[in-house]
């Protein structure tokens, strides 16, 4: 259908090296963007964007200004951003009291400071443009605390994305640009890939995800691309949960 579709839209997607931002960048592709894959890690990131059949953008999004050179430059080559999706993070896995402040600031910098960044150098292109979609990953963990494995700093980032995204949903609104998330459940990627080899956490995983299973990396790529299409065209400060069921528990 032509409302999933986004021929001849511009996106620029972080994090797409690999896992589930490398899928968005795909299904992305597939609907018809010119993609532009962004990532730290250089080798994924040019591999990706080859794979996918976008340009890559080597950047650092806990660096603001690299942030606004970014979409500054992919306005300068594409001729404008329509559709920015902020999805690079990481995960920690320590208890709380043994957290330091070095890790707090490294979960809070990637997860949240940077999706603010990603956000805000989207919006002042998108605004003055009255016209542009933002998506931001958030997590189920936004919304419940995992078990049993202990990740307070990732649960408290991603409920700030998700408060986040609506907050802006309802600042940019009256200037036609919208802004939504993504909350997964477990997806199979390197992130997952350490607890899933871990017998205790993968049965605690499963067992607690009514479809008994993780998602793949598409499954998100695809929600990625109805919230970044005109489906979505009355959808603005929503949190979509794509989670095999978990929260329904
Ligand atoms: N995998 C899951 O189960 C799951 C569940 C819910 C939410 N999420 C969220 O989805 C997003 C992607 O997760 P994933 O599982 O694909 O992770 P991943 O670790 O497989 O991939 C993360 C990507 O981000 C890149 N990256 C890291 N730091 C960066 C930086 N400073 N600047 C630019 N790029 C950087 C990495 O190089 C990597 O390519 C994250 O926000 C994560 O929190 C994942």
């Amino acid at each position: 259908m032509d409302r999933f579709r986004l021929d001849e839209e511009v996106a620029l997607v972080t994090g797409a090296g690999r896992g589930i931002g490398r899928a968005v960048a795909h299904a992305l592709h597939e609907a018809g963007a010119a993609v532009w894959v962004a990532d730290l890690d250089e080798e994924s990131g040019r591999a990706a964007a080859e794979e996918v059949g976008g340009t890559f953008i080597a950047l650092d999004v806990t660096d603001s200004a690299a942030v606004d050179a970014a979409v500054a430059r992919v306005v300068a080559e594409a001729g404008a951003l329509d559709v920015m999706v902020n999805n690079a993070g990481t995960v920690r896995n320590t208890p709380s009291t043994e957290t330091t402040d070095d890790e707090w600031r490294a979960v809070m910098a990637l997860n949240l400071d940077a999706v603010f960044y990603g956000c805000r150098a989207a919006a002042r292109h998108m605004l003055p443009r009255g016209k542009g979609v933002i998506v931001n990953t958030g997590s189920m963990s936004g919304h419940i605390a995992n078990r049993p494995q202990p990740q307070a700093a990732y649960n408290a980032s991603k409920a700030a994305v998700i408060h986040l995204t609506r907050s802006l949903a309802a600042e940019w609104a009256p200037s036609g640009v919208r802004v939504n998330s993504v909350s997964p459940g477990y997806v199979g990627t390197e992130m997952t890939k350490a607890g899933m080899g871990n017998e205790e956490w993968r049965r605690a995983w499963l067992d607690a995800t009514p479809m008994g299973r993780v998602g793949e990396p598409e499954e998100v790529g695809a929600v990625v691309v109805f919230l970044a299409s005109p489906a979505s065209s009355f959808l603005t400060g929503s949190d979509v949960v794509a989670d095999g069921g978990y929260t329904a528990w």
